[in-house]
């Protein structure tokens, strides 16, 4: 018998002494779980639903924590998915409690067993355009993703929950090697890597680049994280609060600006060239959605330059911009970026590995967590923006 399979044996008994896996039905456990169900808009009911069977192809998740991102909080005040009654969720992570008897791997190809840890990711609808993992060829709208689906028979379909069924034919990947709060960080993260690789493609963002990092929430803050990891040492960052331009500068930014104390773009600008030692940005990541925003950045960046847009993940309105001096006179290099693909996924974990071992604290980008019957007051600590990502954790 080799090792592995050793291992595989020892990992089933413990699971089994625990009343976890083959042994759930008997071990005790209530065979419900209950989910937060957005029932009408700022509002979420606690409910308790059987645990379905699971089919050949399903893996019953114990749900350990799940981040609250703004897209929730859209849904949240607004139901423009036009969802409700919904279960929420799609930042989230747990442990596998019990699988269909088809499941043997991940969506990496790596094992998986009882009381390994995972994540989701979308949900693939035999699109083959969509199945590779180019998703530049077609947008991940064409997928879904768990915690944004319709309410069915089965009600487990979002990480706002005890206990989550990942259905046959979703990515599910295996990221025990991850401790909790980086495993509910994946998500977010996925976003800034797929925009360091778009903004990867222009050709100008190089190791020794200047960067300018517009907006330090969460988005931002993540943003200036990949760039350090990266080796990329000459960061600006530009934000109005003095709270988070000081996150900022823990998480690898060199030197900040705050909008606020700059009246006039002309005034920003000099402010901002002023970090860098007299030069313009050679590169810019826009990562508000204020179109504000989006139109002062062009003139932080150099003749040549390049900008990544990714701030607008919904639509927030037009942006006025000069086409002459902005970008046909500097010849800007601009990319859009929007969501992540497969391979990012895979890439944000090994991601997370790396920024630990630099010391940068992501962890303290949770700065407030909240048990599943407080979603309410989580949701409006969410709102009230005083925190930056805000995360349910169950017991
Ligand atoms: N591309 C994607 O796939 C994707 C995914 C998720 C989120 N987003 C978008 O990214 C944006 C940022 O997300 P977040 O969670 O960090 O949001 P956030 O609201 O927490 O952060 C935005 C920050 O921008 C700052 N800001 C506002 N106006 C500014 C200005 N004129 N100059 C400089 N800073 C300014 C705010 O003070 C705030 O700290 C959102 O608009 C969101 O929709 C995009
Ligand atoms: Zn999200």
């Amino acid at each position: 018998m080799n090792d592995a399979r050793i291992d595989e044996i020892v990992k089933q008994v413990l699971a089994q002494l625990a009343g976890k896996g083959e042994n759930f039905e008997n071990s005790g456990a209530k065979n419900v779980s209950r989910v937060a169900m957005l029932t009408k808009l700022e509002h979420y009911d606690i409910k308790e639903y059987p645990i379905p069977e699971l089919g050949d192809g399903d893996i019953l998740v114990k749900v350990e924590g799940c981040g609250v991102c703004g897209t929730d909080a859209h849904e949240y005040k607004n139901d423009p998915f036009n969802l409700i009654p919904v279960v929420l969720g799609h930042e989230g992570t747990g442990e596998i409690i019990k699988m269909g008897k088809g499941v043997k791997k991940d969506s990496a190809g790596k094992d998986l067993h009882v009381g390994d840890k995972v994540v989701s990711c979308m949900i693939f609808k035999d699109n083959p355009d969509i199945t590779m993992f180019d998703l530049n060829k077609q947008n991940v709208g064409g997928a879904d993703v768990y915690g944004l689906l319709p309410d069915d028979d089965k009600h487990l379909n979002g990480w706002f929950a005890d206990y989550i069924v990942i259905r046959g034919g979703s990515t599910i990947f295996n990221v025990s090697h991850l401790d909790l709060y980086s495993r509910i960080l994946i998500e977010p993260c996925a976003v800034l890597i797929h925009a360091v690789e778009r903004a990867k493609s222009t050709g100008i963002l190089r190791f020794n680049s200047r960067v300018a990092v517009q907006g330090c929430g969460p988005i931002g803050l993540i943003c200036i994280a990949i760039l350090k990891t990266m080796g990329i040492a000459n960061i600006v960052a530009i934000d109005g609060e003095e709270n988070r331009l000081g996150f900022a500068k823990e998480l690898g930014a060199t030197d900040v600006v705050n909008f606020k104390s700059h009246s006039g773009i002309e005034a920003l600008t000099n402010a901002v060239k002023e970090k860098f030692g007299g030069s313009l940005a050679d590169f810019a990541f826009q990562c508000t959605g204020s179109p504000m925003a989006h139109s002062n950045i062009y003139k932080f960046i150099r003749n040549g330059g390049g900008l990544c847009e990714l701030g607008f993940f919904i639509n927030g309105g037009d942006a006025s911009i000069n086409p002459h001096f902005d970008i046909c006179a500097k010849e800007i290099t601009t990319v859009g970026s929007w969501v992540y693909t497969l391979r990012d996924y895979a890439t944000t974990f090994d991601f997370l590995v790396s920024a630990k071992k630099i010391g940068l604290p992501l962890d303290k980008l949770i700065t407030h967590t909240y048990p599943l019957d407080k979603i309410n007051e989580a949701h409006q600590m969410n709102l009230s923006m005083k925190g930056l990502k805000i995360a349910i954790i169950n017991n």
